[in-house]
C-alpha cells in the first residue's frame, strides 16, 4: 500500500501545522487525517506521520497509544460505535451494545472475521441529549431502540 498523502492531503498538514507554534502539535489533526485515510494507523503510517512532522515513531505511536480513538488494528467497513455513558447507559445504552455484540458475535474493538463490522463501546459522543445513541461510520443515530438500531444495521450493505 502506497503510504503518502496527496499534494492536496499534504496541503492540509501544512495549514494543520501553521496553526501551532511547534509544527509537532499537529500530530492529533495529522493522525486523525491518516486514520480517515487509511482505516487505522499501521506502523507504516506512524512512521510516516513522524517523518512529516519530524517527530521521532516512538513518539507518534505514543500518542496513538494514549487515545482510543485512534485505531492501532483495522476495523470493519462499518465501525459501530455505541455509547454506554451515563445518559446513554440511563436510556438503554448498554442493552444496545450487548445487543449489538451479540448480533455480529464481536466485542469491543473487535471485527467480525468478512471485515465488514466492527464495534466499539465509546464514551459520551457529545449528543447526551438525544441518549440513547450509535454512531455508524460517524453517522449519529440518536434516541434509538433495539428495533431502530437493528433497522439501520439491517440496512447497511
Ligand atoms: S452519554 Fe451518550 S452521548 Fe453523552
Amino acid at each position: 500500500m502506497d503510504i503518502t498523502f496527496t499534494p492536496e492531503e499534504l496541503q492540509q498538514v501544512e495549514l494543520h501545522k501553521s496553526k501551532y507554534p511547534e509544527p509537532k502539535a499537529a500530530i492529533m489533526p495529522v493522525l486523525w487525517m491518516a486514520q480517515k485515510k487509511w482505516g487505522w494507523l499501521s506502523e507504516d503510517v506512524m512512521r510516516y506521520i513522524g517523518q512529516l512532522l519530524d517527530l521521532p515513531t516512538a513518539h507518534v505511536k505514543g500518542v496513538a497509544t494514549f487515545y482510543t480513538m485512534y485505531f492501532k488494528k483495522p476495523m470493519g467497513n462499518y465501525h459501530i460505535q455505541v455509547c454506554t455513558n451515563i445518559s446513554c447507559m440511563l436510556r438503554g445504552g448498554e442493552d444496545i451494545y450487548r445487543h449489538v455484540s451479540g448480533k455480529y458475535g464481536i466485542s469491543h474493538n473487535q471485527r467480525t472475521p468478512d471485515g465488514k463490522y466492527s464495534l466499539e463501546e465509546v464514551e459520551c459522543m457529545g449528543a447526551c441529549g438525544g441518549a440513547p445513541m450509535i454512531a455508524v461510520n460517524e453517522v449519529f443515530y440518536e434516541k434509538v431502540d433495539i428495533q431502530e438500531v437493528d433497522k439501520v444495521l439491517d440496512s447497511l450493505s
